[in-house]
C-alpha cells in the first residue's frame, strides 16, 4: 500500500509490472538504448511513430479537410493531372498548391506518378466512393473550433458550440418543437453517411423474417428505403422529430413506398409509439443520449412492442477491438454536441435488461469500427 496525494492507493503485481515498464519507457536512456539495440528497434520505431501521429493528427485532418474542400479527389477522379493542371485547378499560390500535393502524398490521399504529375493514392481514392465520408469532413470544421479548448469543453465553460448548434435535439428541453431549418443540416449529414451503415446492419441482419418495422429515430427515412429493398413484404413505420418526418415523407413517396411505410412525429423519450412492429431499430440513436434519456427511449420501444418482439441497436460502440480511434473519437464529437457517449456493449446490455428486454446478443457485422449491433427480446 503507497499513498499518493493523501488517498492510499493499492498496489497489485500487475501495477507493479506495469510501473516498471513505465519507468523505462520514460527513461531517456532506454530511449536510446531502444533504438539502437536491433530486436527492439523496430517496436521503438512503431511507438514513436504513434506518438507523433498523436501529437499531429489534427494537421493530418486540415490537410485532408483542404483537399475535401478544394475538390482534390474529384479532380483526379479521371485519371493523373499535372502539378501545373493542378495548381491552376486549385487556384492556389504555386508554392502553397506544391505544399498541399506534398502532403497529401505522403499521407497517401495522393500518389506523385512519373512526369510530375499527381494521381489519386489509396485513400484518396477510398474516398471517392464514398460521399458520406466526405460531407462528414466537410462538417469537422465545426468540430475543430469546438476542440480548440478541449479542457475547457472538459470543464463544460463551452455552453454554445458549432457542433450544438447543429445537433439542437441534444440540449433541447422540447425537441419537438422545432423547425424545419433547426433539423436540415443534420438531416442531411445523416442521410449521406447512412448507406455505408445500412449495408453493415442489413448484411449483419437481414429484416425479411419480420412482419414490420418501426425505425425509431429514422432520419429522412434513408434506411428504409434500403431496407425496403431487401424485405420486399415487411410493412415499414418510422418515427421522428416531427419536421423531420416531414422530410421522411416526402422521401419515402419519392421512393415509391406510400402505401408501405407510415411516418410518426412526437418525442420518443415521452410520447407513446405506435404498435404493430415486431421488430423496432435504432439506429446511431442510443449513443446521442444520456443514461437516463437512453433508458427512457429504451422503455419506450419495450412497451410498443409486443411479447416476443425484437429490438436492434446499431452504432459504434466503446471497447470494440482496434477501434480506439473511433471511441475517442465520439467521446468527444459527442461531448462538444451536448449530450451522449459511446457505450460498451455491456453497458447498452444494462440499459436494456433495465428497460425490460431479454436474451441480449451481439450480431457481428463486417465494420465493427463503424457499426456494430445488438439484439434483444421482449
Ligand atoms: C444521429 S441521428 C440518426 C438518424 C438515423 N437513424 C441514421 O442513422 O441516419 C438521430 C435521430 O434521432 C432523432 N431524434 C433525436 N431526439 C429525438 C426525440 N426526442 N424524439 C424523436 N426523435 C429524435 C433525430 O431527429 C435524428 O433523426
Amino acid at each position: 500500500m503507497s499513498e499518493r496525494r493523501g488517498f492510499p492507493t493499492k498496489f497489485n503485481l500487475g501495477d507493479r509490472w506495469f510501473d516498471f515498464r513505465n519507468r523505462l519507457l520514460a527513461s531517456p536512456r532506454f530511449q536510446r538504448w531502444a533504438v539502437s539495440f536491433p530486436l527492439t528497434r523496430p517496436i521503438a520505431r512503431h511507438r514513436a511513430t504513434a506518438l507523433f501521429d498523436l501529437c499531429a493528427g489534427f494537421v493530418y485532418s486540415q490537410v485532408l479537410q483542404a483537399c475535401v474542400h478544394l475538390r482534390l479527389f474529384e479532380a483526379l477522379r479521371d485519371g493523373p493531372l499535372s502539378r501545373i493542371q493542378l495548381t491552376a485547378d486549385l487556384a492556389l499560390p504555386a508554392d502553397a498548391a506544391s505544399r498541399l500535393l506534398a502532403a497529401a502524398a505522403a499521407l497517401r490521399l495522393l500518389e506523385h506518378r512519373t512526369g510530375d504529375r499527381f494521381g489519386l493514392g489509396p485513400l484518396g481514392a477510398a474516398m471517392l466512393g464514398n460521399s458520406g465520408v466526405t460531407a462528414m469532413i466537410e462538417h469537422h470544421a465545426l468540430l475543430y473550433a469546438d476542440l480548440r479548448d478541449p479542457v475547457g469543453l472538459l470543464r463544460g465553460e463551452r455552453l454554445c458550440t458549432g457542433v450544438g448548434r447543429l445537433w439542437p435535439y441534444a440540449a433541447s428541453a422540447r425537441p419537438a418543437d422545432l423547425g424545419m431549418d433547426d433539423v436540415a443540416d443534420y438531416t442531411t449529414l445523416m442521410s449521406a453517411s447512412q448507406p455505408l451503415v445500412a449495408a453493415d446492419v442489413l448484411d449483419a441482419y437481414p429484416m425479411d423474417r419480420h412482419r414490420c418495422l418501426l425505425d425509431l429515430g429514422g432520419g429522412d427515412g434513408t434506411f428504409l428505403i434500403q431496407v425496403a429493398a431487401t424485405a420486399s413484404s415487411l410493412r415499414l413505420m418510422l418515427f421522428d422529430l416531427p419536421a423531420v418526418t416531414e422530410t421522411a415523407r416526402r422521401r419515402l413517396d419519392k421512393a415509391g413506398l406510400t402505401e408501405r411505410a407510415l411516418t410518426f412525429g412526437g418525442d420518443f423519450r415521452r410520447d407513446p409509439l405506435p404498435r404493430h412492429a415486431d421488430i423496432i431499430s435504432l439506429i446511431r440513436v442510443i449513443h446521442d443520449h444520456n443514461d437516463e434519456a437512453a433508458l427512457a427511449i429504451l422503455t419506450t420501444a419495450w412497451q410498443a412492442l409486443p411479447e416476443g418482439g425484437t429490438l436492434l441497436i446499431a452504432e459504434p460502440m466503446a471497447g470494440t477491438p482496434n477501434a480506439g480511434g473511433m471511441e475517442a473519437y465520439f467521446a468527444f464529437y459527442l461531448l462538444a454536441m451536448g449530450s451522449g457517449r459511446p457505450r460498451r456493449t455491456e453497458e447498452i446490455s444494462t440499459l436494456l435488461h433495465t428497460a425490460g428486454f431479454t436474451r441480449v446478443r451481439p450480431v457481428p457485422t463486417r465494420r465493427p469500427m463503424l457499426v456494430r449491433v445488438l439484439v434483444a427480446s421482449k
